[in-house]
């Protein structure tokens, strides 16, 4: 438990671009910042950034919500653990309700998995610098093949002791659980239920996930026995799922986005000579073949990727395939070769830092047609060979989603390869149909979204009232023709956005918007669970002589009130500026005919509300035997007809302008 001000100091600091910034590279769009959601794989930013509100909003996935309901999405972490990532990001203490000596017990058991890897992390990094084996062996070893000091803490490089248990000994002596020491795997049961180290007498490179925690290790050994295995890695564990983990992205996040490029390198002491060279924006893919989810983890920081090979003519042609999925997910790969052998750690040593960098910026060479190069060498004069190689490219250069990009590639190769446009462009269009025919009917486009919206169709209807529900709901996840939930929405909306607005009307003086609506709501139920949920809060508060500001709701810990508040105060149009002119969509301000804004709003939701009187009116008279009664609901069938009729004629003369 938190208590209320520290959440308020929270949400208040927790800016939504820095927070959202960290994980997504965010551009500025008109008023408003965009990006890749990183919630769905998309190609086309929708993922929009409104600094003003400090919400996000996908309009492609639908996801959204403020800095705290960022974190807990993206990190699957509860609301408190969220606070608490955003406390520790601005340094702000948390005061917690309940501050017990329990309280490590009481952490679920995921945050237990961190604690306890943070803990291991440190415990090795203790041995390395301070231990005696670890500085003699491991700090040693590290030095001789020339890491420095500052990269070795950087890293948070550890020397594991060479034994079975001290790892343990020292964890449960300061109050860690062997349970979690199991379930990350820094501890493994035998079959005589014996628990001992998985890692001993190796140096270690704790693995981080991209908000700097440690999630797992991998350790390598210092032996050179062969049958001894090189590393000894973490296993999959709650907090570490390899295939979507790059090691050393947290440390190269800023860079690659800096630099708008991305190092790829095969191990982890690659990461660290890299580094060490200056070079920051770098990151491995440890061991694993290179995963989609990797490739996409990088596609949230850059579109640019080049590739660190070490020079193996073997390995080359094996991971040229590999490549191909990096070019699918829309991304430039560049790549680079090292002479001799050498991979960039060893060629870095070799050659030193300057030397090392002028390397990498003058033989980069663009992958599709370092392919075309080295397959052509290979197929020599063969026809038969070049053919299946011409394929082979145009296969590749197929897959690259952007189609100006592609045709860039088509006029390149039909050069190297000595083959006209118009037949590789014809091979590649073949290549395409078929593919659409694989994959079709999943693959809705980016912008359907949008084109369910009315606005983007025809314009906004000439008179507001004739559609409503069209006006009321600029909204894209609200898929509904209930036209009572349109209105109530509607109405929440007309809250949230001009409640605090003072207005001047016939008999009303100088009063907030949000009390008219309230005031003139007193004889309407809402049905909508969330819309009465959050009128009768506001209606509670300004009881309580407060006025409620629309980020309360967009901060609230109910989820659906903060999907309902954000989708209803969020649309393409507020958040782009750019949105009219690029679509050529009049947009009405409705802050222009305000009045008749919100009367609209009021009178449509009563409208509908008296209609549904006026039928269960009907019903009852048709059951009702007793004369009295029969009166008395012909009389009210009659005054509140009369209302309708009243409210009818305003709507019916009412024009918008
Ligand atoms: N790897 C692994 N298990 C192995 C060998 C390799 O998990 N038995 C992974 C490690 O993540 C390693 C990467 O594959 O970093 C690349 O392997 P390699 O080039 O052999 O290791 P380096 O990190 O370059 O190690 P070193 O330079 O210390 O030999
Ligand atoms: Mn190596």
């Amino acid at each position: 438990m938190i208590d209320q001000d520290t959440i308020n100091k929270i949400t208040e600091t927790a800016r939504i671009e820095e927070v959202v910034g960290d994980f997504v590279t965010l551009k500025k769009r008109g008023s408003s910042l965009i990006g890749n959601c990183p919630f769905h794989n998309e190609k086309t930013p929708s993922f929009h950034v409104s600094v003003a509100k400090g919400i996000y909003k996908c309009f492609g996935c639908g996801k959204g919500g403020d800095s705290v309901h960022f974190i807990m999405d993206h990190e699957k972490y509860s609301y408190p653990e969220a606070l608490k990532f955003l406390a520790n990001k601005y340094n702000i203490e948390v005061e917690e309700i309940v501050q017990s000596p329990q309280n490590i017990e009481a952490q679920n058991a995921r945050e237990s998995l961190y604690i306890v890897s943070e803990y291991a992390a440190n415990y090795f990094a203790n041995e390395l610098w301070t231990g005696e084996d670890g500085r003699a062996i491991g700090l040693s070893y590290f030095k001789e093949r020339g890491f420095r000091e500052d990269i070795l803490k950087k890293f948070q490089l550890g020397y594991s002791p060479d034994a079975w248990d001290t790892l343990i000994q020292s964890a449960v002596g300061a109050g860690h659980k062997e349970e979690y020491l199991e379930k990350t795997g820094l501890a493994i049961r035998n079959d005589k239920g014996r628990l001992y180290d998985r890692f001993r007498g190796r140096v270690l490179f704790p693995i981080h996930n991209f908000t700097g925690r440690i999630i797992g290790f991998g350790g390598r050994t210092l032996k050179t026995d062969k049958n001894v295995p090189k590393y000894v890695n973490s296993p999959e564990s709650d907090i570490y799922h390899k295939s979507n983990v790059l090691y050393g992205l947290y440390h190269a996040k800023k860079a690659i986005r800096d630099a708008d490029n991305c190092y790829l390198v095969e191990g982890y002491a690659d990461v660290l000579a890299v580094h060490q060279a200056g070079i920051e924006n770098v990151v491995a893919s440890s061991g694993t073949s290179l995963t989609t989810e990797q490739i996409r983890l990088i596609g949230r920081f850059s579109e640019n990727v080049t590739i660190l090979y070490d020079g193996d003519a073997a390995g080359i042609k094996a991971s040229l395939r590999g490549l191909d999925m990096i070019l699918e997910e829309g991304l430039n790969v560049k790549v680079v070769l090292f002479p001799d052998g050498h991979d960039p750690d060893s060629y870095m040593h070799h050659v030193g830092s300057g030397e090392f960098k002028k390397y990498i910026e003058n033989n980069r060479k663009d992958f599709i047609l370092y392919k075309a190069g080295i397959l052509l060498k290979e197929a020599g004069t063969d026809p038969i060979k070049r053919a299946g190689i011409i394929r082979d490219i145009v296969e590749s250069i197929a897959k690259i989603p952007d189609d100006i990009k592609a045709s860039v590639f088509i006029r390149e190769c039909s050069g190297l390869l000595q083959v006209e446009e118009r037949i590789l462009l014809s091979e590649l269009n073949k290549i395409r149909a078929a593919k659409f025919k694989k994959t079709s009917g999943g693959n809705q486009p980016q912008t359907s979204q949008y084109q369910q919206n009315p606005y983007q169709q025809d314009g906004p209807p000439d008179n507001l009232f004739e559609n409503p529900g069209e006006v009321a709901a600029p909204v894209e996840q609200v898929e509904t023709t209930d036209h009572n939930l349109i209105q109530e929405r509607e109405i929440i909306r007309l809250l949230l956005a001009f409640g605090h607005e003072l207005v001047t009307w016939d008999k009303i003086d100088n009063m907030y918007i949000g009390s008219f609506i309230i005031q003139n709501l007193a004889d309407v139920t809402f049905e909508d669970e969330i819309c009465k949920l959050i009128i009768d809060t506001y209606r509670e508060e300004i009881e309580n002589g407060h006025l409620p500001v629309a980020s309360q709701f967009i901060k609230n810990e109910d989820r659906r009130i903060v999907d309902l508040a954000i989708t209803l105060s969020t649309s393409p149009y507020s958040l782009s500026e750019n949105w009219e002119n690029k679509h050529n969509i009049y947009v009405r301000d409705e802050s222009v005919n305000l009045k008749a804004t919100i009367f609209g709003g009021l009178y449509h939701l009563k409208k509908n509300k008296i209609g549904k009187m006026l039928t269960d009116i009907t019903k009852e008279l048709a059951s009702e035997t007793d004369p009295v009664n029969q009166e008395i609901l012909m009389q009210r069938h009659i005054m509140i007809k009369g209302v309708e009729r009243d409210i009818s004629k305003y709507l019916g003369t009412v024009i918008l302008k």
